[in-house]
């Protein structure tokens, strides 16, 4: 019973998430520090962020008045509940993120990860249709390939089978749309394919087979993240956004990846031109900093709430560190630098330097397809023969040690560094990237 001394360099106590823990453990990759666009290895190395964290930390590393914020904050009042209470910070961020955010999107839920922000969404979905008398609209839409967290209702909608396959039935009434993906019809496709918008019509066939009387909600990433950089093919979400319209059926878009800046505007919503009625969003909210999501609704999502008696507590959702004041503190600052620095121009002007670059690996072996979008790209690589994902994850091992973190999935290695970037550092993502494909088989 009781404490035992901890072993020194043990590695087993932390059962780490997504991650092949025997192997890791067998051969650690640890980061030890962070500047702007490099990571520092254990080993003192120096190795540029190709991948801004996990698709998150949009401004750069340890950006001093990100860390001036948290520790001011920190110092001044670390915890206020947000139940029945609240802290000007937090009103002082929601009403700046609405400020921000396209069309009506002007009310924020906060919450504390992607998946949070995700199971918020579908509940408000579900309770405003309730709110509206049309109680009988539980059904949820995903579609394959999408990556919404690893909540049970993240999983539910997602379409990523080892996400599911293990957990049991997840939520009831959920359908899938079709994923956009198609090598035969698309591959090396600049930005947006032409091929694909037909998919959407989808939706209407599920309408056909449930009645749009049952379904809540249709949640789709605009540009699908997690599963290999999938942008959306030309009008493929103006459609969806008209069959939801015409059935009533909210859409959702999941921003966690697209939000703050990754496709060169603010959100990618703008970048489309579609304004959905909820967007998650987390990541680069607070720049990764501290942990923190928030779920933007439109003015009508929100108004079907505030209708009944005035005491009443209109929705029965929240989280002990809903607008955590840590999370507001660094979340204003974020915004701040994003502003200050002209962040999503930097990437919107720099998007078409970063298609090139991705497209020169064109060529190179084992690469069946480049895709790009904003400042995110996808090489996917044809998979070793009855070992899928090896491939995949030499190529990932080989850059980190020669000085580049990527991302990996399955045997696609996807980018998406910070939006600080320049042009010598889209040279060098790539350059490293392209002398590892000549040098694994
Ligand atoms: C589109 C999308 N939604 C949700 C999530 C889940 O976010 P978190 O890991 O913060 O729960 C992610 C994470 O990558 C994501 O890409």
């Amino acid at each position: 019973m009781g404490q035992t001394a901890a072993v020194p360099n043990d590695l087993e106590s932390w059962w780490m998430p997504f991650t092949a823990n025997r192997q890791f453990k067998a051969n650690p990759r640890l980061l030890v520090g962070a500047k702007d666009m490099h990571y520092t290895t254990h080993d003192g190395r120096q190795v540029i962020d190709g991948s801004a964290g996990l698709w998150c930390v949009n401004a750069g590393h340890c950006r001093q008045p990100i860390v001036d914020a948290i520790q001011k904050q920190a110092a001044e009042m670390d915890f206020a509940p947000t139940f029945q209470m609240g802290h000007p910070k937090a009103f002082e961020f929601a009403a700046r993120l609405a400020h921000l955010a396209p069309g009506d999107l002007k009310h924020v839920f906060f919450a504390n990860s992607g998946s949070e922000a995700v199971d918020t969404a579908l509940k408000i979905a579900l309770a405003y249709h309730r709110a509206r008398g049309e109680g009988a609209r539980t059904r949820l839409i995903g579609r394959e390939r999408g990556y919404h967290g690893v909540g049970f209702g993240g999983i539910s909608v997602g379409g990523i089978v080892s996400n599911r396959k293990v957990f049991g039935p997840m939520l009831a009434g959920v359908d899938h749309l079709p994923h956009t993906h198609s090598l035969k019809d698309m591959a090396f496709s600049k930005g947006l394919p032409d091929w694909g918008a037909h998919l959407a019509d989808d939706l209407e066939r599920i309408v056909a087979l449930h009645d749009a009387s049952t379904i809540a909600a249709v949640i789709v990433e605009p540009v699908a993240g997690s599963t290999g950089v999938l942008p959306p093919p030309k009008g493929y979400l103006q459609k969806l956004r008209q069959i939801c319209d015409k059935h009533g059926i909210l859409l959702i878009f999941d921003e966690v990846i697209t939000g703050f800046g990754r496709t060169g505007t603010a959100f990618a919503a703008e970048t489309f031109g579609v304004i959905p009625d909820l967007m998650t969003t987390a990541k680069g909210l607070t720049n990764a900093a501290v942990p923190a999501a928030a779920v933007f609704t439109r003015k009508h999502v929100f108004d079907a709430f505030m209708q009944g008696p005035e005491h009443m507590i209109e929705l029965f959702h929240g989280y002990t560190y809903s607008a955590h004041a840590l999370a507001c503190a660094a979340g204003l600052a974020t915004l701040d630098v994003y502003r200050d620095e002209g962040i999503f121009e930097n990437a919107a002007a720099l998007a078409p330097y970063w298609e090139d670059a991705a497209h020169s690996l064109k060529g190179l072996p084992h690469v069946i397809d480049i895709r790009n979008i904003g400042i995110m790209a996808a090489i996917e690589l044809a998979p070793r023969e009855n070992a899928p994902t090896k491939r995949g994850y030499e190529v990932f091992v080989k850059c980190f040690e020669q000085g580049l973190m990527a991302r990996l999935t399955g045997d696609t290695i996807a980018l998406s560094p910070p939006l600080i970037l320049n042009k010598g550092h889209i040279d060098e993502i790539f350059g490293i990237l392209g002398k590892v494909l000549k040098q694994v088989d």
